[in-house]
């Protein structure tokens, strides 16, 4: 497979657009990155006319793949009635008692465009509730590319400090200072317990299994161990459920684990590929938004069209019938991917749920950030781009997306790439 004409129209496009991208996270892909033509179902179409079977998915948004019927007719019914107005329609209230329906910590729903201004929205209604300022996260975690979170989210350990007192490691220049947040170790909850004591933390922010910078669930009681410190300080806990949001379980991680955050922030698969997201959770603290004490707006927000196919999405997804279709293929896939390494000889390991998973090289079994780094990281990226060789487009970092249109034909066909991308790795 070649991907020559995507090359030369990325360097021709660098004379308009910074660098041929508009995201940062679509630089440095390999080949490099690629421009696309179409997609439907779980194939991607790229401009030298390769069929990818995808599992990008969009980030993740896609789990019912791409254009699927449902949401596209939806999409273009809403283009015949209105755009955007400024006001209020009759769908976005669907989706809200949608989104009540199916995540269990939510009363009251505000929608956004992007899951960084859901997460920024739920730092200032949590510091608005606290009167509090200080901000504590997780070393590895992602919370979209704000300033107040954009710290230590893959930070070099010589920049870092020691493991038990992570110093914050901003992940981008032009960041303003770290004046109100404060890193911590994953799934360590005596140091949470520890932090919490003095009482002058807002908010607890995290991904409930993390999936940013590895697959780390947390350990067997540690998210009730953080609930209990936060209920005993009067500290509000977030669960960004951006990814995990309807992929864990319909109604996420909190409804896989049984431990209800106070806000939840979700994205990504709430509107299978529209720019939807919201913060949702309990109804004292929500109702700073709905009273205006905490400002939260955005022209876009609740744009109708995005909004028709939100509705669309969680209605289907609503039914159980996407999660059951996907915990067939994805154990299919995860089982399939074990055995391969297996067979290979590979010392690998997939950590996750059907519909989001992660694949890690290497003996090591982490349980945070740091123990994340000794995987064999290079290792799996040689492999990724070899998968891209045999049609099958993974994410670099480990985490794999399905949608309910991966077949079990592709699923295998997937397996096939693999050993022949595993043989060939043997071989050389
Ligand atoms: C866990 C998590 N939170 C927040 C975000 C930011 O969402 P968005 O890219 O929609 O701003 C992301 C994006 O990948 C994410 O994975």
């Amino acid at each position: 497979m070649q991907f020559e004409t995507s090359r030369t129209l990325i360097s021709g496009a660098a004379a308009s657009v910074a660098g041929g991208v508009n995201s940062a996270f679509r630089v440095g892909m390999r080949p490099h990155p690629l421009v696309f033509t179409a997609a439907d179902g779980p194939f991607l179409t790229d401009v030298d006319g390769n069929r990818l079977l995808d599992y990008f998915l969009g980030m993740g948004p896609m789990l019912l793949g791409h254009r699927p019927p449902a949401v596209v007719e939806a999409a273009h019914a809403q283009l015949d009635r209105s755009i955007l107005v400024a006001g209020q329609t009759q769908a976005e209230f669907r989706a809200a008692e949608l989104l009540v329906r199916l995540v269990p910590s939510a009363e009251l729903v505000r929608f956004s465009v992007s899951g960084s201004e859901a997460v920024h929205a739920a730092l200032r209604v949590a510091r608005a509730a606290t009167g509090r300022s200080t901000v504590l996260k997780f070393e590895g975690h992602y919370h979209g590319w704000f300033d107040n979170v954009l710290w230590s989210v893959a930070p070099d350990p010589a920049d870092a400090g020691p493991a038990g007192a992570p110093t914050p490691v901003a992940g981008s220049a032009g960041q303003a200072p770290p004046t109100d947040i404060v890193v911590l170790g994953w799934n360590d909850a005596g140091a949470v317990r520890d932090r919490l004591a003095t009482r002058d933390v807002a908010a607890v922010i995290m991904e409930p299994v993390m999936f940013n910078n590895a697959g780390i669930l947390p350990l067997p009681g540690y998210l009730e161990a953080v609930r209990q410190a936060c209920d005993e300080t009067g500290t509000v806990l977030i669960f960004d459920e951006v990814i995990t949001g309807f992929r864990v379980a319909p109604g996420g991680a909190q409804q896989q684990f049984g431990v209800m955050p106070d806000l939840t922030v979700l994205g990504k698969a709430l509107a299978n590929g529209f720019p939807v997201a919201a913060l949702v959770g309990r109804r004292d603290l929500m109702q700073l938004l709905a009273d205006g004490r905490v400002l939260q707006g955005g022209t876009y927000n609740t744009q109708s069209v995005a909004i028709a196919a939100t509705v669309a999405a969680l209605t289907e997804i609503s039914t159980g019938r996407p999660h059951e279709r996907i915990a067939v293929t994805g154990a299919r896939l995860m089982d399939g991917l074990r055995k391969e390494f297996a067979d290979a000889g590979v010392d690998a390991q997939i950590v996750g749920y059907p519909a989001v998973f992660q694949v890690r090289f290497g003996a090591v079994r982490p349980a945070d950030y740091r123990e994340a780094l000794a995987a064999d990281r290079e290792g799996y990226l040689d492999f990724a781009h070899a998968l891209l060789g045999q049609g099958i487009r993974v994410l670099p970092r480990g985490t794999w997306f399905l949608s309910t249109t991966h077949e079990e034909d592709h699923i295998d066909a997937t397996l096939e790439a693999v050993r022949t991308v595993l043989a060939a790795r043997k071989g050389s």
